[in-house]
């Protein structure tokens, strides 16, 4: 593993950045100046100290090689390349998609749109959730629904849960707990209410006044890959019902096999009225996100299908590609086993050689968590990790949380490279930051 990395405190000049690159292609510290004049100046100060003055330039499986040479594993990614980078029958199922009919008139069905919503209802409860809304991001998704629980019901109130991160649209933000993020746009959020892990939090907040519908995610994503208690989820499940409201499973992150289950809802048996996917349904190629939704839910697009529509809405090449990615879930069987046994033997065994650093290990399925102690040292390590090849995902709402997410094509020696790069950031971080 390259560990050969340039100055790259913020501000200084990336100097490992070649000047001219072969082919006419633009060189990486001309990108690096143009992303620092015209993109967000804190996320292109991340992506220069990552990729220490390289930039992205191709990616297999769980690597990503940049220009400098340096090659990275990825197993952050925002838990979309659950597939990998580039996986074959999806980029073969987009290229047939953009040789033949890539966009749609939406004015005419399109294949690849219809098999996806029918293969999605399929897969999940075909008797129940029959009808599908698509979109391109999660934010997407969670719109969609919290437009048609407040039609169906004509109330505006929604809860959500403490440690939520449901998007950061306007009406997704108002689900999500995320006190910073939410104060700029408090009057403009409407009435969203988080509710208390407690058993009679959904009964309390009926109580206090009607609501559309609870939106849950069975396991907590940017909260910090926290497995909600399936207990509580199935007794919030029944007092939603019993209040007349609408059950709403986020499984953006965590679904799709990412937490185990193609549907961690599904597999509570909390009966969910809708079901949202996103990231990696698009097979980590492209952007594509779904709501499965009841038909009860679904009633006010049936009376009126112009409520909620967007221009990509069942974009043909991103449904090719989800077409695609849905076969992978079978496919990989057996390596959703190994590499899920890998990351909790891993995760396991890190947590226990460094209670100095992290103050718990867990995973759930592909989804491993290193929580830290505190916020100065989970930074640390994710520059460490990346600075000696591997990128991990920080947590949007849960700052002392580092994700572990490899990919479901991960190679054995690709996780044991994974695991000794963690070992040796852990035990730099515990140098670095003990008390004198
Ligand atoms: C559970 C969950 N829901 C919704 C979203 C929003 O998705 P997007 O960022 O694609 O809009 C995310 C993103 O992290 C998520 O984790």
């Amino acid at each position: 593993m390259t560990d050969t990395l340039a100055d790259t405190a913020p501000g200084s000049a990336p100097s490992s950045a070649s000047s001219s690159a072969p082919g006419g292609r633009p060189a990486a510290a001309e990108l690096i100046r143009a992303a620092a004049g015209h993109l967000v100046p804190g996320i292109t100060d991340l992506h220069r100290l990552l990729g220490a003055g390289g930039v992205e330039e191709s990616a297999d499986g769980a690597e990503v090689r940049l220009s400098n040479g340096r090659t990275l594993l990825d197993f952050g990614s925002y838990a979309v390349t659950l597939f990998g980078h580039r996986p074959r029958p999806v980029t073969d199922a987009v290229h047939r998609a953009i040789d033949t009919m890539p966009t749609s008139t939406r004015l005419v069905a399109n294949p690849h749109t219809v098999r996806l919503a029918q293969r999605l209802t399929g897969l999940l409860d075909p008797d129940r959730l029959t009808r599908v809304w698509l979109g391109l991001t999660g934010s997407d998704a969670v719109e969609a629904v919290l437009k048609l629980a407040i039609a169906a019901t004509g109330t505006s109130s929604v809860l959500a849960v403490a440690g939520a991160f449901h998007g950061k649209s306007m009406g997704a933000l108002a689900l999500t707990a995320d006190p910073d993020r939410r104060a700029p746009f408090a009057g403009f959020l409407g009435d969203a209410r988080h509710l208390p892990l407690e058993a009679d939090a959904v009964r309390r907040a009926a109580r206090e006044r009607p609501f559309a519908a609870l939106i849950v995610e069975p396991v907590q994503g940017e909260g910090g890959g926290r497995p909600l208690p399936p207990e509580l989820l199935r007794q919030w499940a029944a007092d939603a019902r019993a209040a007349g409201a609408f059950l709403i499973a986020d499984e953006i992150q965590c679904g799709l096999r990412r937490c185990g289950p193609v549907s961690v809802s599904q597999s509570l048996g909390l009966e969910p009225d809708a079901v949202l996917f996103g990231k990696p349904l698009g097979g980590g190629v492209l952007p594509l996100s779904a709501a499965v939704c009841t038909e009860r839910l679904f009633a006010p697009l049936l009376a009126d299908p112009f409520l909620h529509t967007s221009t990509f809405s069942g974009h043909p090449a991103s449904c090719a590609a989800g077409l695609a990615a849905l076969d992978l879930l079978d496919a990989y069987d057996e390596d959703f086993e190994r590499v899920g046994r890998r990351l909790a033997g891993g995760i396991g065994q890190l947590a226990e050689l460094h209670p100095a650093v992290i103050a718990a290990g867990r995973s759930t399925g592909l989804f491993g968590v290193l929580e830290f102690t505190d916020r100065a040292r989970s930074s640390l390590a994710l520059m460490e990790a990346g600075r000696r090849g591997l990128l991990l995902a920080p947590c949007l709402t849960a700052p002392t949380v580092l994700r572990v997410l490899p990919p479901v094509v991960a190679t054995d020696d690709q996780l044991d490279r994974a695991f000794d790069i963690l070992g040796t950031v852990l035990a730099s971080v515990a140098r670095r930051t003990a008390p004198r």
